[in-house]
């Protein structure tokens, strides 16, 4: 009776995982699908404690309490902008939680004097490699983008013959455990893999540059997805399974679409070295000696106070100059003069999955004045005004003919089909990529030069005055 109490509430678990990540695809939608799908880990964790008697009510009721508590601290001090780290940390812990709950499954049956089954050992392998895989690696993911660790790709001559020696060895490991009868021989096998695989996930983001951790963050994710559906098989566990499945696949379609937005294979991010982060001062010297058409904060008020549709394109600059909040007020002014405001979002402006969305939401601005790349990019044409504020790749002409470019093939916001291009940055530094941009240099492209933050202030002053 019990068992089959515990498995309709693991069935509304997983229902409720997911209506919660079908929630997630709108910006509108998004919190409210976070909320169902923590209820439904409640549920799923409570139940499991509470039928298989291994907590006592008045104890889990503490636990929620420690853990409630430590989660708020996080949510209200991590800033958004450190929220790939905190996933990080996040997928590290996962991996070896679900590492040491199927070690210590493998030791209870030790104890016991039971020799695993071969199903049994097969899934407490594979957890205890992807886990602590996942582990190891997530944090070194977490150094790097904190800045604990360089975010140079980290090489030594050796480097890939030290990464195979060590996955042949783990499959000889996890063959050998399958074949022994022996059980303290499967104990230290199941502990040299654990060994490897916390090596192997050092190795395998270490030559990964610091820009292109947000990838494998995504990725990483998916493994600890996926080690926690083995660990979910280990104990006989439905509702791991099936979140451990959710997450391994929800990771994967997004580390696939930010491949796709970025027009890179995931090997060719794996194997690093792209996206230095540009530290060149001034212009590249291809760029250097053509004419730009420099612009000021009054002569742009004007151009964007007379126009009839505007598209503001956000960037990383944005995120850099925290300009959103300067941005949403520009926006409601033009708006309150009747001007047609629309925002534009590239699906990898930014350095995080919804990096912009995010920002723009804190601003308050109006889900339904957001546009994704696709449902904007035919309205450029017919657009006045594009401000780019922080923007540059996204909005790079040479991803669509420059088939010897970094970024060809990459899908971009047409912004150089509307009447004027604004760009608000610092100099005439390329961004993430490093490939020089042709369209400063365009007959309808204006260079309104400084911190975004600073520019858009200058424009809110300007067309305050245009209005008096
Ligand atoms: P970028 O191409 O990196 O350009 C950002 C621009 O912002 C720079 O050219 C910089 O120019 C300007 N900037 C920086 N600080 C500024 C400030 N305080 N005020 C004004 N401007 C400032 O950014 P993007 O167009 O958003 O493209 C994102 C890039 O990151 C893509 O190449 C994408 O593939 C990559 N990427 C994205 C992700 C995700 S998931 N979003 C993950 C990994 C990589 P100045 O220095 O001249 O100011």
């Amino acid at each position: 009776m019990k068992l089959q109490l515990i498995d309709l509430v693991y069935l509304l678990a997983a229902s409720l995982f997911i209506i919660g990540l079908k929630r997630l695809q709108s910006p509108a939608t998004a919190r409210r699908g976070n909320q169902i799908a923590a209820v439904g880990m409640l549920l799923a964790v409570g139940a499991t404690l509470f039928f298989q008697h291994i907590l006592t009510p008045v104890e889990m009721i503490a636990g929620l309490a420690v853990g409630g508590l430590v989660g708020t601290v996080l949510a209200r001090r991590v800033q958004m902008t450190s929220m790939p780290e905190l996933v990080a940390a996040f997928n590290g812990f996962g991996g070896l939680a679900s590492a040491l709950v199927a070690g210590a499954e493998v030791a209870r049956l030790q104890g016991e004097g039971t020799a695993p089954s071969f199903a049994t050992l097969l899934t407490v392998m594979l957890s205890v490699l992807i886990g602590l895989v996942t582990f190891s690696g997530s944090f070194v993911a977490f150094g790097k983008l904190s800045g604990k660790i360089s975010g140079n790709p980290v090489r030594f001559p050796g480097l890939k013959i030290l990464s195979l020696l060590f996955s042949a060895s783990s499959v000889i490991a996890i063959i050998g455990a399958l074949l022994t009868s022996d059980l303290s021989m499967v104990v230290a096998l199941v502990l040299t893999t654990a060994g490897l695989s916390v090596a192997l996930g050092i190795l395998f983001v270490l030559p990964i540059g610091g820009a292109d951790m947000p990838v494998v963050v995504a990725l990483l994710n998916s493994l600890s997805g996926l080690a926690a559906a083995a660990t979910g098989f280990v104990l006989s566990n439905t509702a791991l399974i099936v979140s451990g499945a959710l997450v391994g696949a929800s990771g994967l379609i997004l580390t696939n679409i930010m491949c796709v937005a970025m027009n890179r294979s995931l090997v060719n991010v794996l194997m690093g070295g792209f996206g230095q982060e540009s530290t060149a001062g001034g212009m590249t010297k291809e760029l250097a000696g053509r004419p730009i058409t420099e612009t000021s904060p009054d002569d742009t008020a004007i151009l964007l106070s007379y126009a009839q549709r505007v598209i503001i394109v956000p960037g990383y600059g944005l995120a850099v100059a925290q300009a959103q909040h300067q941005v949403r007020e520009l926006a409601d002014l033009l708006q309150a003069r009747g001007v047609e405001v629309k925002y534009a979002v590239h699906p990898v402006a930014g350095r995080m999955p919804g990096h912009m969305n995010v920002l723009l939401a804190e601003a308050n601005v109006p889900y339904d004045q957001l546009f994704e790349m696709d449902e904007v990019n035919h309205e450029f044409q017919t657009t006045d005004v594009s401000l780019v504020v922080g923007a540059n790749d996204v909005v790079n002409p040479a991803a669509r003919h420059d088939q010897s470019s970094a970024i060809y093939g990459m899908p971009i916001l047409n912004v150089d089909e509307s009447r004027t291009v604004v760009f608000l940055k610092r100099s005439m530094r390329p961004g993430y990529s490093g490939v020089p941009n042709d369209l400063f240099f365009s007959p309808n492209t204006r260079m309104l030069f400084g911190d975004a933050k600073d520019s858009v202030t200058a424009l809110i002053g300007e067309v305050k005055a245009l209005l008096r």
